[in-house]
């Protein structure tokens, strides 16, 4: 047997509590709990990115993380970047380029771009490669992921992203 223990999440600017087992992972939290699907899990074992998110600012695979361990953090998932009608520039740049095919790892891959932007407003193509090396996409053979990542970048050029 386990006691439960109840944290406080902030999650995309909201205030969230929750009560958690011992051994449950901020992604299975995230995911089962809290019904932020766009939060993926992959490997689950911290080699795909699927199911990165900011925690504190800093990405991190969540698949990695104990819930209990997160208790009073601020996460911000790939949904939290934008809104359907003000979608983030990486988002809408994901879309235009078709840097989405089956979007499994669409989020995973808009979170590191963003941390990449965030540090590096103006990446190489190369910058950007190595950025997103943590990250699997099956589909799209990353040439329109770096396309849209590049794109995003000259759009937000000058704006705060
Ligand atoms: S599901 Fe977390 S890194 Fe793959
Ligand atoms: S779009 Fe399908 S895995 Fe990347």
């Amino acid at each position: 047997m386990y006691d439960l223990q109840t944290i406080h999440l902030k999650i995309n600017g909201v205030e969230e509590e929750v009560s958690v087992k011992p051994y449950a992972t901020l992604l299975d939290v995230l995911r089962d709990q809290m019904g932020h699907i766009e939060v993926k899990e992959g490997c689950a074992v911290g080699d795909c990115g699927a199911c990165a998110v900011f925690l504190d600012g800093v990405p991190a695979c969540s698949c990695l993380v104990l819930a209990r361990q997160a208790d009073r953090a601020e996460i911000v998932t790939a949904a939290g970047l934008g809104t359907p009608e003000n979608l983030h520039p990486l988002q809408e740049a994901f879309m235009d380029y078709g840097g989405i095919q089956c979007g499994f790892c669409t989020p995973g891959l808009i979170i590191s771009a963003k941390s990449l932007l965030d540090q590096n407003p103006h990446p190489t193509r190369q910058d950007v490669k190595v950025a997103l090396s943590g990250n699997y996409c099956r589909c799209t053979g990353y040439e329109q992921v770096i396309e849209a990542v590049l794109a995003a970048a000259a759009k937000m050029d000058g704006r705060d992203g």
